[in-house]
């Protein structure tokens, strides 16, 4: 198989693209991270990418009159850098649909939680972790899954649990499932940069 161009969007730190990243310099991967895009210029995920001299680009929603044409200026760049496949690690915006069909199971997600519980609208950053503890829920998790038109409702690819410890705040589960996220993200990559992975349905089978 040949290697694959990934992109990847995102809106803050970036510590799942770093994964990759060092994913990708430790032979892990398939392929190789060609461009990272985000909707916010400050966000540190560019900067890495900078910093291991991957283009980096910010991509302004408030310059196009819908998001429609906010996302073609995003399909561009990918296009020009002859993406295979796009991770949206952290990434707070909604594609357009335009974007997700063109893309179709070559969008992966990650998502700290065990989807379909706490996820959807809204469930973003600390709100997911605090409402696994609102929710008194013994078990939650990361998942890695393909994106389809509706908000987590994808295929999935990975997923993997951890307890709830009675002591878990919002920010000690954070922190746990940010580990989780980083390893079957790096995972749910490398099986389909090497064509291990199969979508059938709703179901995805590995290889
Ligand atoms: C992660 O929890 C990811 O699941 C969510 O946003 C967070 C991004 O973290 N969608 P980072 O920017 O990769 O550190």
């Amino acid at each position: 198989m040949s290697p694959i161009n990934i992109g990847v969007l995102l809106s803050g730190g970036g510590t799942n693209l770093q994964s990759v990243i060092d994913a990708v310099n430790a032979d892990k991967i398939n392929g190789e991270v060609k461009v990272v895009v985000s909707n916010r210029e400050n966000a540190y995920g560019l900067e890495r990418a900078r910093k291991h001299n991957i283009a980096a680009f910010y991509v302004d929603k408030k310059k196009h009159e819908s998001n429609i044409e906010f996302n073609r200026e995003i399909m561009k760049i990918f296009e020009d850098q002859e993406v295979d496949l796009i991770i949206l690690a952290g990434y707070l915006q909604i594609l357009s649909k335009e974007l997700v069909n063109k893309y179709k199971n070559k969008i992966i997600n990650i998502h700290p939680s065990l989807i379909p519980s706490f996820c959807g609208k809204g469930f973003y950053g600390l709100r997911v972790h605090q409402a696994v503890l609102d929710y008194g829920a013994k078990v939650t998790g990361a998942t890695v899954q393909f994106i389809d038109e509706g908000t987590d409702t994808g295929p999935i690819i990975i997923q993997k649990p951890i307890e709830v410890d009675e002591y878990d705040t919002a920010e000690t589960l954070q922190k746990k499932v940010l580990k989780i996220e980083h390893e079957i993200l790096v995972k749910a990559i490398s099986l389909y940069s090497y064509g291990m992975v199969e979508v059938r349905g709703r179901k995805v089978y590995i290889k």
